[in-house]
């Protein structure tokens, strides 16, 4: 009894992080330049009052209207069963229509793809709207014989070509739900994911280059397979895309009855037309895995209208994407921005949207800049963790090259002030407007941001909520907190919107756990008001109404902007014979903003163990996880701070990595170790491995 009050009282210290008093200093303003404004999408700020809140849900009509319907809807916002909001109710599309065949009348011969291979010399692939419809149709055809029908998943565990696209929108104009898993994820946690969400066919390709090496990624698809069938789930197909047509370019064996090659299954479907299957706006589209704070990842379901129109709307007044603009969006589509604002977006509008294959800095940190100079990029979308690392190995190359952008957006985590000026300076030449966009996986699309033509950039700030987006910060009573007052709260969004997922594919309860319980006071409730959407962010609202998000206040670790659960790190670390404890833990990093840094705890008889046991982490975690999940750091200490319930406290472990104030350790269980571990770690000559058991 009284360790469960400890632990509350625990639990409360954890989350009041949330509401600490914030003290940076206010950021100057950047005013669009003119030259933007005249040509901006949403430059009449009436756009505003059509999305004031006494206009909700009919709002969001103006998004749902950029798209094709077969039915029109009948009711815009179904609230009948909270918080499972459905949109567009009574209304038909597809999803691979809207992408594709809708653009054929006037743009058949416009570039829908433009793909740019990582080695230099190889060409590019220039994929028409035409070409497109031609490639999606076949494969479409190829899933159908496959058996594949509306509703079932595959999961695609894809590197960044134009196949995958291709795989996607044919998945789409069947209706089979895709859930593409980031490709340098390892196989295990494809396999993982291939499990959860019950997919018998597996899609990827034999290879594709990473900084200079053309990688065997076949391989992880046979552990892949390996691991689902550990939990249970059968493969039975694998389907192999072939980095160079009619070569392998894997070493690993194909498995005979199992693996095929898709350039074979394609010769066969030649000139095959597949109707879209027309879908109610509520069916599933795909599925995107994120961490949380439990091992299990979340598969985020997103439905087919509501999430199509969210993006369009998005990508059309925030990134200011016009028909004729050349897009491109750095990220890559394992992640959700690629989904919404390389995919799905920018082929709704009929843009063209540029795909690059490899790493931003290869061979040198002057590639991106090259690639927007050759194909006269104009808009340009990526992370602060990129943005800082081109900053870092090469200063003054955006100079040297010949593009002009006239917008760029930045997403995945808070961007340094500093960081901001040289992508406003030098990367946009002073001349594009940056759009600092804060949303999720599970949002959908971006949920906090400016619209770049009417309000002013502030550095370090994403700026209001997003149109029909009505953000607020609450206390931990639910208390909203007023802006300009410096504390910070949870960040909310207090109505729906239709880009938000629908739940968590297979964990209902976990949907409403995770993100709606916290604020709502009465469960059977079927107004949305009593559903505030808990994003698990902290964020503070200055006087001018723009947010700034501090980070998360869960189990997260953000890494170069990608959510990694502490969980899942854990776990794969106490798969290490040696290891009995771990801890991971957030670091700041100068390149990817956070780092991981992993505490461990030796079992009993393995005092001596030494750097072997990092190593050994460290392999475990990249093969459960991915190289993106690697620990800068890994100490061996003695014990972990603990509550007096056995409870690690990873705030005060953190707040050891970070040099930062641990704050009241006296409740502890055992207040003395972290002394140890401080002096330990924080000593630069003590070798790593002694800093462990005494
Ligand atoms: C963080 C990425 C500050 C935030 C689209 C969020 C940001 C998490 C921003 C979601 C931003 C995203 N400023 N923080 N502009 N954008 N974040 O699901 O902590 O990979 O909760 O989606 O990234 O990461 P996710």
């Amino acid at each position: 009894m009284a360790d469960d009050v400890q632990d509350q009282a625990d639990e409360s210290a954890e989350s009041s992080e949330a509401t600490i008093a914030v003290h940076w200093r206010e950021e100057g303003y950047y005013p669009p330049p003119p030259k933007f404004i005249g040509q901006a999408n949403a430059s009449d700020p009436a756009i505003l009052d059509r999305f004031a809140e006494e206009n909700f849900p009919e709002c969001f009509r103006e998004y749902a209207d950029l798209l094709h319907w077969d039915k029109y809807w009948d009711t815009t916002l179904d609230t009948s069963n909270p918080p499972f909001w459905r949109w567009f109710v009574g209304g038909k599309l597809n999803a691979s229509y809207n992408c594709v065949d809708r653009h054929l009348a006037e743009d058949r011969n416009k570039a829908a793809l433009i793909w740019v291979a990582e080695p230099e010399d190889e060409a590019d692939v220039v994929v028409t709207y035409q070409e497109l419809y031609r490639r999606v149709n076949e494969f479409a055809a190829v899933l159908r014989d496959l058996g594949l029908q509306a509703g079932d998943r595959v999961t695609l565990h894809m590197p960044m070509v134009p196949e995958l696209p291709v795989t996607m929108l044919a998945c789409a104009r069947l209706g089979v739900v895709h859930s593409q898993v980031f490709a340098g994820f390892s196989g295990g946690a494809c396999g993982g994911r291939i499990a959860d969400s019950g997919s018998k066919i597996l899609i990827t390709m034999d290879g594709y280059y990473r900084s200079g090496d053309l990688l065997d990624h076949k391989v992880k698809a046979d552990e892949a397979v390996e691991a689902a069938r550990k939990e249970g789930q059968e493969v039975e197909k694998v389907l192999v895309w072939r980095r160079y047509a009619g070569q392998y370019s894997a070493k690993t064996p194909m498995v005979e009855g199992r693996d095929v090659f898709v350039d074979e299954l394609l010769a066969e479907h030649q000139g095959a037309v597949v109707e879209p299957v027309s879908l109610d706006a509520t069916a599933p589209l795909f599925l995107m895995y994120t961490s949380g704070t439990t091992g299990r990842p979340k598969g985020c379901q997103h439905s087919t209208g509501g999430y199509l129109s969210y993006v369009a709307g998005t990508s059309k007044f925030y990134q200011d994407i016009h028909p004729d603009d050349t897009y491109w969006c750095m990220a890559d589509i394992g992640w959700i921005t690629g989904h919404s604002y390389i995919v799905y977006g920018p082929l709704a509008l009929g843009t063209t949207t540029v795909l690059y294959e490899g790493t931003p800095n290869y061979p040198d940190a002057g590639r991106p800049w090259r690639i927007a100079e050759r194909l006269g990029v104009n808009i340009f979308h990526t992370s602060p963790t990129a943005i800082r690392m081109l900053r870092k190995v090469g200063p003054d190359e955006p100079a040297k090259y010949n593009y002009h952008f006239k917008a760029m957006t930045t997403v995945g985590e808070p961007i340094e002030p500093e960081v901001y000026r040289w992508y406003f300076n030098k990367v946009g030449k002073g001349e594009a407007i940056i759009t600092d966009t804060w949303w999720q996986t599970e949002t959908g699309g971006f949920i906090g941001t400016g619209l770049p033509a009417l309000f002013a950039m502030k550095p370090g700030s994403c700026g209001p909520a997003a149109l029909g987006i009505y953000l607020d910060i609450l206390d931990e009573n639910g208390e909203s907190i007023p802006k300009g007052s410096g504390k910070a709260g949870n960040i909310v969004a207090r109505a729906p919107w239709p880009g938000i997922f629908q739940t968590i594919w297979g964990q209902p309860d976990r949907f409403v756990s995770t993100y709606f319980a916290k604020y709502n006071k009465d469960p059977d409730s079927t107004d949305w008001h009593d559903w505030p959407y808990f994003a698990g962010d902290g964020a503070v609202q200055a006087e001018d109404g723009y947010f700034r998000i501090l980070g998360r206040v869960d189990d997260v670790i953000n890494v170069a902007g990608h959510r990694l659960g502490t969980k899942e790190l854990e776990s794969s670390a106490l798969s290490v014979e040696e290891v009995a404890e771990a801890a991971a833990v957030p670091v700041i990093d100068d390149v990817r903003g956070r780092a991981v840094e992993m505490y461990i705890a030796l079992k009993p008889g393995y005092a001596d163990a030494g750097p072997e046991v990092e190593n050994k982490v460290k392999q475990a975690i990249e093969r459960d996880i991915g190289k993106i999940a690697r620990p800068k750091n890994i100490w061996i200490v003695p014990d972990m701070p603990k509550t007096r319930s056995g409870k690690i406290m990873r705030r005060v472990i953190a707040a050891t990595s970070n040099f930062a104030d641990v704050g009241d350790i006296t409740t502890l269980a055992n207040p003395e170790v972290v002394e140890q571990i401080r002096h330990w770690c924080r000593t630069p000559s003590t070798p790593r491995a002694r800093c462990r058991a005494s």
